[in-house]
């Protein structure tokens, strides 16, 4: 993901910040946004400042599934991780636009999931199961549906 070398990312549903805390401690350069609700980001604020990263974060309380909130924008990328999995198809949908919205030219989204249909060991497919619904066609689907909407509205 770093090859490019992006500068702005923004990490959609980012909790307390594994990921956001590793990007800037990676890269002096980058600056990372990350949207959740206002406790998980407090804990995430703690976090930066006893980690010596907290001048690169922003953090931005938000409830996501308001999709009347556009996210900020212009950033190289836009990560989702284990986060699309907590929705129904039309909200993964929604979510997809508005992360689309928010990348600079160029940019790239990405997403990472756990799919329980996909996984080569059926134990770890039952276990990414446990109270998730968003199988590996669903995804395809919102997915399909998110590049539809893109070119009849272009
Ligand atoms: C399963 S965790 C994934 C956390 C992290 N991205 C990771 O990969 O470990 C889902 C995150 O989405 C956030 N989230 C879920 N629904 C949300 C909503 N409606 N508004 C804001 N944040 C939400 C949760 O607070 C949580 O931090």
């Amino acid at each position: 993901m770093f090859a490019p070398r992006p500068k702005k990312l923004l990490d959609v549903g980012g909790n307390t910040g594994k990921w956001a805390l590793h990007c800037l401690a990676q890269d002096p350069d980058v600056e990372v946004t990350v949207l959740d609700h206002p406790g998980q980001l407090q804990q995430l604020q703690k976090n930066a400042v006893a980690a010596g990263l907290a001048a690169r974060l922003r953090t931005v309380p938000i409830d996501l599934l308001d999709h009347t909130r556009a996210f900020p924008t212009g950033f190289d990328v836009v990560w989702m991780s284990q986060f699309l999995d907590c929705f129904a198809e039309p909200d993964i949908v929604r979510l997809l636009e508005r992360g689309r919205a928010a990348l600079a030219p160029g940019g790239r989204l990405c997403v990472m999931e756990a799919f329980p249909d996909r996984q080569p060991n059926e134990v770890a497919g039952l276990s990414a199961s446990q109270g998730r619904a968003c199988t590996f066609p669903a995804w395809r689907t919102a997915r399909a549906a998110c590049t539809t909407r893109r070119t009849s509205s272009t």
